[in-house]
């Protein structure tokens, strides 16, 4: 099949390796002419686990190709699928202006039938409102179908779970649409979904929702632990073990963040509100975890009486391992708090660094950890596991390990020395 997939952002990069990979014949178009001319000499602009491996391949084949030439991309192909960004604006709700650019494009360059598979995460209600734009530009219904085709891909493991997804989710309202969307799947093992426009759009948010839910209720359930003195990882353990509960997406910690269940989460109590809704259990999920840096911060301060000018180093920025992203990371943020107590911050990452004057960003973790009061570990990076503990208890001024993801073994850290402050540890 001939797709062309607007967006070579991570969810357009993946689809358009992976659809070409199945056999499709795929154009990927992107406004950003850099990204395309990047992509067209054999690079890629973001790090992926197999992704640069997987393009190259399938670009050597012919299978695809890249340009920056939308409309072209539009009139040559029967299908497209666009997968363009739809950030967060201030008030919750979503940025719709990119997906609208693209379907102003559609309506000017469909000379003849288009399938418009919307893979974008858009709140419901908007592939209804696509269709409706089409027609009011004088698209003839028959000339076009749209569909909701949401992506439940995860940074740092897309390629993976686009060949492995745990299901296929088709919104149309055509039984050719639904045939279409299918058949470009047929290669993959997946139980497949079908069901109307808003139904595959909820899908998507309701995922979300719930697996951001399940963090903040087993963050708050940490909170618990830590005042009545249980260990978090046990309390885990014995919920995992029930088969109706299972062991996902329960890692008490600093919270989630990423550029998903943040801004999902947020978009849907928005779409829910604007209907006359109160979504409260949705409000309480974004509320824990917005609290949740807060309670890290107050252990830490009552453990250094006072925040202002002590050294604290934080590894790990990005806002979960094997990413680059910094998006609404909760060490972000956890870092912005520090700042503003008076704090004097340094941080090791290994892939990733913080733009700022406020912060001394280092390349090696033993550096980083030179004469400061505090170490924080912020994200679940396999090499913050078992470092040279002496080394780094020697380097520091002060004792203190506050582990922000449960990470490290207790034990082992006080048996060299250093000062594990306990959240819901023990
Ligand atoms: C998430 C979903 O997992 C994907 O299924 C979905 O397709 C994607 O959003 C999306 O909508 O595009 P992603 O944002 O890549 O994927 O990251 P996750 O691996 O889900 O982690 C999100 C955040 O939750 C991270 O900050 C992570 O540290 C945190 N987390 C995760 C916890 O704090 N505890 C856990 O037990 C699991």
């Amino acid at each position: 099949m001939k797709i062309c997939v607007v967006g070579a952002g991570y969810v357009g990069l993946t689809t358009s390796a992976v659809l070409a990979d199945l056999g499709h014949q795929v154009t990927c178009v992107d406004l950003d002419q850099k990204k395309i001319r990047m992509l067209r000499d054999g690079k890629t602009p973001i790090y992926e686990e197999g992704l640069a491996e997987l393009i190259e391949t399938v670009t050597r084949s012919g299978k695809l190709l890249f340009s920056s030439d939308t409309a072209s991309g539009i009139e040559d192909h029967p299908v497209i699928l666009i997968a363009v960004g739809t950030p967060p604006q201030k008030d919750g709700s979503t940025n719709l202006a990119a997906v609208a650019n693209v379907i102003e494009m559609i309506a000017d360059h469909a000379h003849t039938h288009k399938t418009v598979i919307t893979k974008s995460t858009v709140p419901p209600g908007t592939n209804e409102w696509i269709g409706r734009v089409l027609s009011d530009k004088g698209l003839p219904p028959e000339n076009f179908d749209v569909v909701s085709n949401p992506e439940f891909l995860k940074e740092g493991t897309a390629v993976h779970d686009s060949f492995h997804p745990h299901r296929i989710v088709i919104g149309a309202k055509r039984k050719e649409a639904f045939q279409l969307v299918r058949s470009l799947y047929q290669k993959i093992k997946a139980p497949v979904i079908e069901t109307n426009l808003a139904g595959a759009e909820l899908i998507k948010y309701a995922s979300n929702a719930f697996l951001a839910a399940k963090i903040s209720f087993i963050n708050e359930i940490s909170r618990i632990c830590d005042v009545y003195g249980a260990d978090i990882k046990d309390v885990q353990r014995g919920l995992a073990e029930d088969p109706r509960i299972g062991p996902h997406f329960l890692r008490a910690g600093l919270g989630f963040g990423g550029s998903c269940f943040p801004k999902d989460l947020s978009a849907l109590v928005h779409a829910a509100m604007d209907k006359g809704l109160t979504p409260s259990l949705l409000q309480a999920v974004s509320d824990v975890n917005e609290t949740q840096t807060d309670f890290y911060l107050n252990k830490l301060e009552q453990n250094l009486n006072d925040l202002k000018g002590k050294q604290i180093t934080v590894w790990g920025i990005t806002f979960k391992p094997g990413t680059d992203d910094l998006r609404c990371s909760q060490s972000v943020k956890l870092i912005n708090k520090l700042i503003s107590k008076g704090s004097v911050i340094h941080t090791y990452d290994p892939v990733a660094k913080i733009e700022s004057e406020r912060v001394a960003s280092h390349d090696d973790l033993y550096d980083s950890v030179k004469n400061s009061d505090a170490l924080i570990i912020a994200t679940e990076w396999p090499e913050f596991q078992a470092p040279d503990w002496e080394r780094i208890k020697r380097s520091m001024n002060g004792t203190l390990l506050l582990d922000g993801r449960n990470f490290v073994d207790p034990e082992s850290i006080r048996a060299h020395g250093l000062h594990y402050l306990e959240v819901a540890r023990r």
